[in-house]
């Protein structure tokens, strides 16, 4: 990373890009972005100059977890990359992993637009893009034609959703819908983990495994399948400690490595907002508003589960000092998504030097030695 290069693309993003792009619809920004970056990844030299201008690396930072080598533990959240686009662009812009997706076992277009509403004084983007990805079957063929480097030192994270149709309602309909997914990516050998969604609102039937027993059920036609990649679980935002917990007991209970926490958080009542938000935008809300939500549940797990599951730590992740907390919480790594889009590609690189001279300071060696320390 060339630091000063870095703190100049920051200043460049806040005062020139950023107030360009979010003059714009961010449905179409998101369309370009994913349009040019998809080009702009296959050109060597490009994706070297941004490795060499943005990503950092040190051995602080560097972990094995689940049996994987991760360089950096901060890692795209699920949404961004809904149909695996971009890899060589994020790995060279310096995350050290991705969640790409969710997908799903059919296609869906997504619901009726806008599926994305900027709140730049919140710090949140409101989000109604209901799953909307091309379906397993074509993002499989894209995965199958990646050179093995683009995955080599960047583990893919493969976020496995249900189908967005009044078709999948049924439990035993959803069931298999996630079955088939994943069966078609583990028979495929594709991806290094699999994240089972089941936390996605705005979706026809709801979010109907985030109670107990059809989380149960869910898991246990899971384990059936004797993934050869970890498994982990997508969390709800929004439930007390008491239906959290009931959702962790059942999760110990299969063969599940880990869990995200966590996904948007949906009621509206409880987040403070600093801008306007009429009920007629649907959808619910990233960034700032998930950080509180996501710190109190990831330090609950860590501390009743930190021997069981490997937490990823998501919500409102927009400095070092951000990922530093979630960290200590008991995140072993992080993701982000509305820190990316507000703060700019060089933000990775950042977060990850930020990183490493906060180890460094409270007198690590590694980033390991961090995790769970304030839970
Ligand atoms: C534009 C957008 C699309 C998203 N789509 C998905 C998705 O398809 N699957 C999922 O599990 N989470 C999805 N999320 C939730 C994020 O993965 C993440 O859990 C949440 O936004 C909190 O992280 P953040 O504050 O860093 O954005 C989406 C978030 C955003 C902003």
């Amino acid at each position: 990373m060339n630091s000063l290069v870095s703190r100049g693309s920051s200043l460049a993003y806040k005062k020139a890009f950023k107030p360009i792009l979010f003059r714009q619809k961010p449905d179409d920004v998101h369309e370009r972005l994913l349009r040019s970056g998809s080009h702009i990844q296959n050109i060597p030299v490009i994706r070297e100059a941004l490795k060499k201008a943005w990503s950092f690396s040190d051995p602080s930072l560097e972990q094995s977890v689940f049996g994987l080598t991760f360089n950096n533990p901060v890692g795209l959240s699920a949404g961004f990359d809904k149909n695996f686009e971009l890899p060589g662009l994020l790995s060279a812009i310096g995350f050290g992993f991705m969640e790409g997706g969710s997908l799903t076992y059919r296609p869906y277009a997504g619901n009726p637009k806008p599926w994305f509403t900027r709140l730049p004084k919140t710090e949140s983007i409101v989000v109604y893009a209901g799953l909307a990805n091309q379906g397993v079957d074509v993002i499989t063929k894209r995965l199958k034609s990646y050179p093995a480097t683009v995955f080599k030192n960047f583990p893919l994270n493969i976020s496995v959703a249900k189908t967005n149709s009044p078709k999948t309602c049924t439990d035993d309909e959803a069931i298999s819908d996630y079955v088939g997914s994943l069966k078609i990516l583990n028979q495929n050998h594709l991806g290094d983990m699999y994240t089972l969604n089941i936390s996605c609102p705005n979706t026809y039937g709801g979010e109907p495994f985030t109670t107990k027993d059809r989380l149960n059920r869910l898991l246990g036609k899971v384990d059936q399948l004797n993934l050869t990649k970890p498994l982990i679980v997508k969390m709800p935002s929004d439930k007390s400690w008491k239906e959290f917990n009931q959702l962790l007991r059942v999760i110990i209970e299969h063969k599940v490595s880990g869990v995200t926490i966590c996904n948007l958080a949906k009621d509206r009542s409880k987040v403070q907002l600093k801008d306007p938000l009429p009920d007629a935008v649907l959808g619910n809300l990233s960034g700032r508003p998930v950080w509180e939500l996501s710190n109190a549940l990831i330090k609950k797990t860590y501390q009743n589960y930190g021997d069981k599951l490997i937490i990823i730590g998501v919500g409102g992740i927009f400095s070092a000092e951000d990922a530093y907390t979630k960290i200590k919480l008991g995140a072993t790594l992080v993701e982000l998504v509305t820190g990316l889009i507000f703060e700019g590609p060089q933000l990775i690189g950042q977060i990850n030097q930020g990183l490493s001279e906060l180890v460094k300071k409270d007198g690590y060696a590694n980033i390991c030695e961090a995790i769970g320390i304030d839970a």
